[in-house]
Formats: structure tokens, C-alpha cells, sequence
């Protein structure tokens, strides 16, 4: 079964092959540089770029894979969550693909796709944890299925990502500082700078990242205003103090996600694996610290390949093979859901024999 995958929920312009579960080709156009210019995404741009793109990413697909187009058997694209218009750009393209083809077509939750991203790698264990941390999102599930995902917790305010740019932003990074902070981290002292453990006095499984973000704030503005320029011209540049602040940050996000999860997983003793997904599974200290809880617990954790935590086409296709091939479809009146509204769940279902 040769399913293509479409991503375009916010700034990456995605698009891959999965053939029988396995990634045959992809490509993806980055616009990070573009939105950097403006300290993150502009909505109107990303669509802009996304629809410049498209035909020529697509075309240059199939070139690489030496195959035409009516060799697809499935066509998926991301429904959202995203932004509205970046998201239209590949769901129109899919369905008006599928249309031409004659072959189905199948919207897919990007939130899912993350987190199934693992499967390419091991064979997931079903019911399982999943943890996902992207610049947009941050949730617990319990999943039963390739289809059926339980939310047990997620942000009441800020996503780990979007907390981890925007305190690289307050200490003077450049936009997304995630990946920057966290390898800066690694020369500094994360017991150098008091940071709380955000939301974590209640007996829930929600998060709450803004109080961290004040409080980093605070200590940027007052312990340590001028210690170094703002913006910082060259990470090379980076002075202990941000290094410090840098791992405090580091760890109090991290401590905070694991302690979330470890009551995740008392609430359901059943469950013996752990997913770890989105942007912020690319974070060196996350994926240490939850590898080391789950082996603590005899339990494992699989985290996708790094160039597959972040937003990628090969997950929406491969997400799409699971589901299609469990006999999953959409008709092509399928709404496209923007961040902030609930996917419903409104594929046609396997055929019941
Ligand atoms: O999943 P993703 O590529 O896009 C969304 O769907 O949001 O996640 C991007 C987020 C950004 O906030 C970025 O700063 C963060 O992932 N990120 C990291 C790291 N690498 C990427 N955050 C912390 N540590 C990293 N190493
Ligand atoms: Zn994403």
C-alpha cells in the first residue's frame, strides 16, 4: 500500500512516501528563516509559502521516488491541529489529488501522527503512554489504538516548546530557541538559578508553564540584567550565567514533565510504554530522564528518530498506513480544524463484516 503524506500545519512544507509501512521518500521546505525574521510565525506568510511550494515539492517527490502519481493508493494530509490557512493549503491539495486519482483520502490529527511517528522504528505496544511536546501542544494520552487516543492531561497556558522559545527570547536567543537553550544548557549549572516546578501541587495531569515563564523572566530582568547583550550575537558567546540559567530552565521544564508522567503511569498499572514525541522530544535531557524512568519502572521509552520528532511528512504518512490500512477513510467534505477547536472523530470506519 503506497500511501503520500501532506504536512503544512505551520512552517514546514512537508510531503513523503510510506510504501507498506515503510518511509520510501520525502521533502520539506523549512520557512524557520523567514518567520525569524518577524521572532516567530507569521499565519498569512506560512500559507503564502505553503501554496508556492506544494505542486513543486509534490512533483519533486515523485521524481525522487521514481513513480507516478497513480501509483498512490491513499492520500493524508494533516487537519490540524495548525493554523487555519496553512492547513487548508495541503488538505485541498490531498483531497483534490484524491479526487483526480480516484483513490481514498484520509485527514490525520498531527498530534497522533507525532506520536505514532515511534512505530517506523519498534512495534508499538497497545495501550501505551504518550507524551507530546511541540512548540504548540503539550499532552498526556493514554493510547489504546492507532485510532483511539484518551487525552489524560495537557496545557492550561503554554506548550513546553512555546515556553522554551520564549524563554531563549527573554535571555536574548534567536527564534525557536528550544534547541539552543538546550545545548547551551549542557556547559551550565542548573542548581546556579532558583526556578520553581510549575503546577504541580494538585493531583491533576494538566500543565501550566506560564508561571515558569515570569519567573524566568524575573530572574533575567532583576539577578542578572545586564550580564550579557540582548540579542546575543553569537551563541558562541554565551557567558556562564546564561549557561546557568540556560540548564536551570532545562531542568525545571523537564522535572516537571516527568513528574506528570510517572503519576500518569501509577494512574494506569496496566501500561508498561512510553511514547515521547513532538519538537520538544529532540531535548537531550527530556529523553534521558524519561529513558531512565521507564527502565527504573522494567518499562521502555521510545522516542522517534530525532528528524522525526519535529513537524515532518513521513509521520502523516505513516500515520495514514496504519489508519487506512485498518480501513480508515474521510469523504472529501472533511473539515480542517484549527488549534484550539476538538478534532472530531469522524472517520468512516473499518467495513464490518
Ligand atoms: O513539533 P514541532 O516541530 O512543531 C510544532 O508542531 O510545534 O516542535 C517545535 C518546538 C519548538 O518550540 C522548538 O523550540 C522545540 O520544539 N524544540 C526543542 C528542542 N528542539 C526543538 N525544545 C527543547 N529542546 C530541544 N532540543
Ligand atoms: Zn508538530
Amino acid at each position: 500500500m503506497l500511501v503520500l503524506g501532506i504536512e503544512s500545519s505551520c512552517d514546514e512544507t512537508a510531503l513523503a512516501l510510506v510504501a507498506d509501512g515503510r518511509p520510501l521518500a520525502s521533502v520539506l521546505a523549512s520557512q524557520a528563516d523567514i518567520h525569524a525574521l518577524f521572532g516567530g510565525v507569521v499565519p498569512e506568510l506560512a500559507s503564502r509559502e505553503h501554496y508556492r511550494y506544494m505542486g513543486p515539492l509534490f512533483d519533486e517527490l515523485m521524481r525522487r521516488a521514481r513513480l507516478e502519481p497513480r501509483a498512490l493508493d491513499l492520500v493524508c494530509a494533516a487537519r490540524g491541529p495548525g493554523l487555519l490557512g496553512s492547513l487548508l493549503v495541503g488538505v485541498a491539495f490531498a483531497k483534490a489529488l484524491a479526487l483526480g486519482l480516484g483513490v481514498p483520502f484520509l485527514g490525520i490529527d498531527h498530534l497522533h501522527a507525532h506520536l505514532l511517528a515511534a512505530g517506523i522504528d519498534h512495534e508499538l505496544p497497545f495501550p501505551c503512554m504518550g507524551l507530546l511536546v511541540s512548540g504548540g501542544h503539550t499532552h498526556i494520552y493514554r493510547v489504546e489504538s492507532p485510532s483511539r487516543f484518551i487525552t489524560l492531561g495537557r496545557t492550561l497556558d503554554d506548550a513546553a516548546g512555546e515556553a522554551f522559545d520564549k524563554a531563549a527570547k527573554l535571555a536574548g536567543l534567536p527564534y525557536p530557541g528550544g534547541a539552543l537553550l538546550d545545548s547551551l544548557a549542557r556547559s551550565g549549572d542548573p542548581c546556579a538559578v532558583a526556578l520553581p516546578r510549575p503546577y504541580l501541587d494538585n493531583a491533576n495531569l494538566d500543565f501550566s508553564f506560564s508561571g515558569l515563564k515570569t519567573a524566568a523572566a524575573l530572574w533575567l530582568e532583576k539577578s542578572c540584567p545586564d550580564a550579557w547583550p540582548k540579542p546575543l550575537p553569537r551563541a558562541e558567546a554565551a557567558p556562564q550565567a546564561l549557561r546557568d540559567f540556560c540548564a536551570a530552565f532545562n531542568e525545571a521544564v523537564v522535572d516537571t514533565l516527568c513528574a506528570k508522567v510517572e503519576r500518569a503511569l501509577r494512574q494506569n498499572p496496566d501500561i508498561s510504554a512510553l511514547i515521547v514525541a513532538g519538537g520538544v522530544a529532540a531535548n537531550s535531557l527530556l529523553r534521558e530522564r524519561m529513558a531512565g524512568l521507564m527502565r527504573r519502572r522494567g518499562g521502555e521509552c521510545l522516542v522517534p528518530a530525532p528528524a522525526l520528532c519535529t513537524d515532518n511528512a513521513v509521520m502523516t504518512a505513516y500515520a495514514g498506513w496504519l489508519l487506512g490500512k485498518a480501513g480508515y477513510r474521510h469523504d472529501l467534505g472533511m473539515e480542517t480544524i484549527p488549534r484550539g477547536k476538538k478534532i472530531p472523530e469522524d472517520m468512516q470506519g473499518p467495513p464490518v463484516s
